[in-house]
């Protein structure tokens, strides 16, 4: 029996290539469609890879048309908040112009289900401890705009051409694959527990601990990181909904579960018996004191559950690939 064809923008980056996985052993045939600007080619293992641009709408237009998938997956986006404070015009022209392209070829080619990379940061500054999908959606950088804006264009086009999405808002995408094939790979790094790991390895400096005057209680930053590989997953059971013939909507996903920056390296010093380097550093500007999902929707209505998300789970996996990397 043929496979059923799913594309998958961004599919060399680090969650689309999760997601291949996860298609893959679920049955599906992953194309991955990617520039390579920030994804990796040794990345993409299920499935063929189509190297192009969102914006290169002849050529998105040829790969959908030669392989009708099914439906697509969206992760092919520019992700560093802070360059999108400094260069909003690229997260624009690519995470918004982009997406459009996207939406409107996959509507000329009659391909009608999407699941779309969104994000926390479409909520901006939390007016509460735990944040539901009803929390206003008040963007504060203009990287989190434009995952709004294109959370807007799904209704419209919803509306006006039927074409069903799945928007998925991530809080804290972390870990690697447990079987050390992919992980985390991002030039540069800005996040967390690559730097810690970095730091206890002795490949990087000393980790900067951003800000410990926060209002919580050990005046670190919390957040709620959720394993890539339960992301991934989530994304299946969110295609699968799909073909079942749900309606569009979007979605939190994260724990529910909050862990400080504090808390993070302490685990880490536990689980790889080295210290992590660090200092105390400033606040980050746009950094929040505390972003924690209420992520009972998805659950309740797909039945997902995270299941490799504890914090050890997580830094046991990512430090086998900052290992493996590292050779
Ligand atoms: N942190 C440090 N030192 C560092 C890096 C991070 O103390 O060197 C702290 C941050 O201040 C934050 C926490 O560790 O409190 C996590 O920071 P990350 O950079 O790992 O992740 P963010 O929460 O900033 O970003 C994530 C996603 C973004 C998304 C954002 C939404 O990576 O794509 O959540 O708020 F936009």
């Amino acid at each position: 029996m043929n496979k059923e064809t799913i594309l998958v923008t961004g599919g060399a980056g680090y969650i689309g290539s999760h997601a291949c996985k996860a298609l893959a052993a679920a049955g599906y045939l992953p194309v991955v469609y990617d520039n390579l600007v920030y994804g990796h080619e040794r990345a993409v293992q299920w499935g063929p890879l189509e190297r192009g641009d969102l914006l290169d709408i002849d050529r998105l237009a040829a790969v959908l048309s030669h392989y009708r998938p099914i439906a697509v997956m969206h992760f092919a986006a520019y992700a560093y908040v802070g360059e999108s404070v400094i260069d909003p015009g690229k997260y624009y022209r690519n995470n918004v112009s982009g997406s459009l392209a996207l939406l409107q070829t996959m509507h000329e080619q009659g391909v009608d289900k999407l699941i779309f990379s969104s994000t926390c940061a479409t909520y901006g500054n939390p007016l509460h401890e735990v944040l539901d999908e009803s929390h206003p959606q008040a963007p504060i950088n203009p990287y989190g705009q434009s995952k709004l804006m294109v959370e807007t264009m799904l209704r419209d086009f919803d509306r006006a051409h039927g074409l069903r999405s799945i928007a998925l808002r991530y809080f804290n995408a972390a870990g690697a694959d447990v079987e050390g094939m992919i992980g985390e790979d991002h030039d540069p790094e800005t996040h967390l527990i690559p730097l810690a790991l970095g730091a206890a390895a002795g490949k990087r400096g000393p980790l900067t601990v951003f800000g410990t005057d926060y209002p919580t209680p050990d005046g670190t930053c919390i957040r709620d990181y959720i394993h890539v590989q339960d992301l991934a997953d989530a994304h299946v059971c969110a295609l699968q909904a799909l073909e079942r013939g749900v309606s569009s909507g979007a979605y939190n996903l994260g724990t529910g579960k909050g862990s400080s920056v504090k808390e993070v390296i302490d685990a880490i010093e536990r689980i790889t018996g080295k210290s992590v380097l660090h200092i105390f550093g400033e606040r980050r500007k746009g950094d929040p004191a505390r972003l924690v999902a209420d992520a009972a929707l998805f659950q309740r209505e797909f039945g997902w559950r995270p299941v490799q998300s504890d914090l050890p789970t997580i830094i046991r996996s990512a430090w086998l690939w900052a290992n493996r990397t590292a050779s």
